[in-house]
Formats: C-alpha cells, sequence, structure tokens
C-alpha cells in the first residue's frame, strides 16, 4: 500500500493551479445519462472518484473516450442499455447514487446499489428516495439494492426538501430535466458545484431557472442537446492550498478559481492575519508569522463553512496564538483526524460535534493513518509543518480527490515522497 514521507517543516512558495472540480463532475458525469448525442466534458480531474464515476457509467452501456491527458472525456451511448449500479462500484463512491435519477428519467428503471454508512457516519439516501417518490417514482429495497421503477416517467411536482442535501438536490434537478411538467424544488442546496451542474444542463436544452435563493424551477424537455462544457475549479483544492500557505508563513498564487466562490474561508483566513489579495481567477495569499486564533467556526450549508475544509482549517488553529473552536454540523463523525493530530502533539478536545482546540502546538512528526479523504489532507498538512518526518499511511484517500497533490506540494517546496 502506497504511504508519503514527508519532512518537515517545509514553506509553501509558488504557484499551484487548481485543478477540476471532483463534486462538480461527478453529478455532471452522472447526467450524461441523459444524452442521446455524445457530451464532451473538459477540465475533470484526475482522480480516483472520476474513474469510479466513468466505469460506473460504462457499466450502464456509455462509451467512454477519454483524451491522452485523461482531462476531456467523450461520452456517448451504445446500443447496451443497462440500469444497474453494482455494489462494488457505488461501495467505494458514495456519488455512485447521482446514477438514480437521470436513469429512472431516461429509461423508467434503475437498480442501484445503497451506498451504505462510511467514515463520516450514516449518510442516509432518505431525502433522495423522498423527493424521487414525489417525482413518480416507486422503489424497494431488496439486498442492498434500491429497485425503482418510473411507469410514467418522471411528472413534474412542487417539492419541499426536508433538509439541505447536496446529492439529494442534484439528483431530483437531473431527473426533473426530462420530467413531463414543471417541478419546482425548495429547500435545495446552492452549492456552486450545483449551480455548474445546472450551468451545464442548460446549456444542453433544459429549462431550469433559480427563482428564489434555495428555490429551482425546472420545466421538462424532451431531450437534451450535444454540447461541449467546461467543469469548474475545485473549491475544496482551493481552501487546502490557501491553508498551506497560511500555515506555513508562505506566499502562494493560487491560479485558475474564481476567489467569491471561497468568500467565506477567504475572511477566516484575513482573520487569523493572511494578506490576500484577490483577482478574477487568482488568489495571492501570504501567511503570516503569528497566526491568531478563531472563535467557533460551524459546518453548514454553502454559503457557511464548508465541512470538507473543517480539519484543514482544524490544523491552522492548532497553530494559532490561544483556544479556537469548531463545531461540525453537517457529519455525526467528522473527527477522526483529531486522534492522529494528538499523535503530533496537538491538543484537541472533543464535546460531541465540537473541537476545542488549543493553540501553539509545536508539531514533532510521526507516523499516520489516512481514514477519509479531507481527514488525509489535514494529516498532509500537519506534517507539512511538523518537525522531523511523518508517514502517513493508506494515502488512497487523497487519491480519491487531490490530483497529483504530492506534484503539487513538491512544487511549492515540500519534502514529500511516495513510497509503496
Ligand atoms: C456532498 C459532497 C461532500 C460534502 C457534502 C456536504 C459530493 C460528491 N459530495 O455530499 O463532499 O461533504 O456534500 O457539503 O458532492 N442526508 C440525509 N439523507 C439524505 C442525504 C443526506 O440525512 O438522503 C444528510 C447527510 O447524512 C448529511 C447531510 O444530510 O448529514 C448533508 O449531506 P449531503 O449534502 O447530501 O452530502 P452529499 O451529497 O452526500
Amino acid at each position: 500500500m502506497e504511504k508519503f514521507l514527508i519532512k518537515g517543516p517545509c514553506k509553501i512558495k509558488g504557484q499551484v493551479n487548481i485543478s477540476g472540480s471532483k463534486n462538480a463532475a461527478l453529478p455532471i458525469l452522472a447526467a450524461t445519462l441523459l444524452f442521446d448525442t455524445p457530451v464532451i466534458i473538459k477540465n475533470l480531474p484526475r482522480v480516483k472518484d472520476i474513474d469510479t464515476m466513468l466505469n460506473l457509467l460504462s457499466s450502464l452501456g456509455s462509451k467512454i473516450q477519454l483524451s491522452k491527458n485523461k482531462k476531456i472525456v467523450r461520452i456517448s451511448k451504445t446500443s447496451k442499455k443497462r440500469v444497474f449500479a453494482s455494489y462494488s462500484l457505488v461501495k467505494t463512491m458514495r456519488a455512485g447514487i447521482l446514477v438514480l435519477g437521470p436513469l429512472l428519467a431516461k429509461f423508467k428503471k434503475a437498480q442501484c446499489s445503497m451506498p451504505g454508512g462510511c467514515n463520516l457516519g450514516l449518510r442516509p439516501i432518505d431525502i433522495h428516495l423522498n423527493a424521487l417518490t414525489q417525482l413518480g417514482i416507486k422503489y424497494k429495497i431488496i439486498k442492498g439494492y434500491v429497485h425503482a421503477s418510473a411507469k410514467k416517467g418522471i411528472i413534474g411536482k412542487k417539492i419541499k426538501f426536508s433538509k439541505i442535501s447536496v446529492g439529494a438536490t442534484e439528483n431530483s434537478i437531473i431527473a426533473a430535466c426530462l420530467g413531463k411538467g414543471k417541478t419546482i424544488l425548495k429547500n435545495c442546496a446552492i452549492e456552486p458545484e450545483i449551480k455548474d451542474l445546472t450551468n451545464f444542463l442548460n446549456s444542453a436544452g433544459s429549462k431550469i431557472k433559480w427563482i428564489g435563493k434555495r428555490t429551482i424551477q425546472i420545466e421538462g424537455v424532451k431531450s437534451l442537446n450535444s454540447i461541449k462544457y467546461s467543469v469548474m475549479g475545485d473549491r475544496i483544492e482551493t481552501g487546502t492550498f490557501c491553508v498551506a500557505a497560511c500555515l506555513s508563513e508562505g506566499n502562494l498564487i493560487v491560479k485558475n478559481f474564481n476567489p467569491k466562490l471561497i468568500n467565506t474561508e477567504l475572511n477566516l483566513l484575513k482573520k487569523v492575519g493572511a494578506k490576500i489579495k484577490t483577482f478574477k481567477n487568482e488568489i495571492h495569499i501570504k501567511g503570516p508569522k503569528k497566526i491568531k486564533n478563531l472563535n467557533n467556526i460551524i459546518t453548514k450549508e454553502y454559503p457557511n463553512f464548508p465541512t470538507d475544509l473543517q480539519a484543514q482549517f482544524m490544523v491552522l488553529l492548532c497553530k494559532a496564538h490561544g483556544r479556537s473552536t469548531i463545531t461540525e454540523n453537517i457529519f455525526e463523525n467528522r473527527f477522526m483526524h483529531v486522534a492522529e493530530l494528538r499523535r503530533l502533539g496537538a491538543k484537541i478536545l472533543i464535546k460531541e460535534n465540537k473541537a476545542v482546540i488549543e493553540g501553539s502546538t509545536n508539531f514533532q512528526g510521526a507516523e499516520l493513518m489516512s481514514s477519509d479523504l479531507r481527514a488525509s489532507v489535514a494529516l498532509v498538512l500537519a506534517a507539512i509543518i511538523s518537525n522531523g518526518q511523518s508517514i502517513i499511511n493508506r494515502i488512497y484517500h487523497l487519491d480519491r480527490g487531490y490530483e497529483k497533490i504530492e506534484k503539487k506540494l513538491k512544487k511549492l517546496g515540500v519534502d514529500i515522497k511516495r513510497v509503496s
């Protein structure tokens, strides 16, 4: 199994190009199931989750043609039509459930493995299933699979999500695109990746309109047109590199990302002392000598602070002067990195969903274990500023969502090696 060897402390200096967004690309790829004509998706991140989604689409009968650098894919229909999303593919990537809506909209039938829980907690799919049921589907759960059908197709309806869910909003939007009549979705997630999905679908001829802050109106269309679409940049990768610069008294230029989309995060980094200049698609960030503490960061749906940057900010606050707190409101089990950070010397107390972080940690390198995607990158950040060598095991978690992270970090001055 591959691991990272990191020798710290290092300073982050230079320029980094942000890759395409994993969380925007996944629903867009799932939505290609709606098309009869070829679609070209550009700016794909080269990460494992994208491979898994492409394998899933291929297993459902799509023809996948990747460019040499694997950042552009042409997806077209074959004569095979399959509606079975297997456990082996969905278990490794929960976003596999995003094929349920498009399969039902296009083929009126789907058998999709339930994703099951994960390291972050239970992660049920009840909101997806509830919304799709209101849009006219029927389903049974048999032996771990959702067996669903939509005999009359997807039928437009007014729906209010009981809770804001990124995935359920995406599944419902994609399904309603080819539905009969008008669908109104209320209490939607409004993450930038969802706006990227609606931009993609509208460029292909869908009739999706944001008619309120969290309300979408969708007029069903009969079919979608062949298009080329470039996926937005990765918000979480951008935030992670900005934290790395801030943490290491670094000096970094982050390219290919619209800073307006991470206003909340950049304001927090300014509060801890970072000097930040923003341009159209670029961020210049200088880390402070003395990092200030922050009181009560709370993870919440966009435009609030994202749960996917919670672990990275926790590392930053370990280095701050004074005590900080972070409350995790999205996932019930998202403090897996804490035990590993403690092994490097962090002083963090967990009380239910709140972490109390004592600052001024002098991290000392150690052997560590990755547990999930964002927890793993937090360990990498901590190792970068630790004294001595750290070994990070199970980095396959990182490969699910960060493109060439060690190459990018090495270019910025980090002493990092991938070994088997
Ligand atoms: C997406 C992101 C993930 C991010 C998360 C929250 C992708 C591929 N993944 O995940 O990186 O951390 O948003 O920003 O885009 N819930 C239910 N029932 C449901 C669905 C969700 O109870 O049917 C709960 C979840 O357990 C969680 C909360 O709602 O507590 C939010 O989950 P959701 O927004 O759906 O996250 P994902 O779409 O799975």
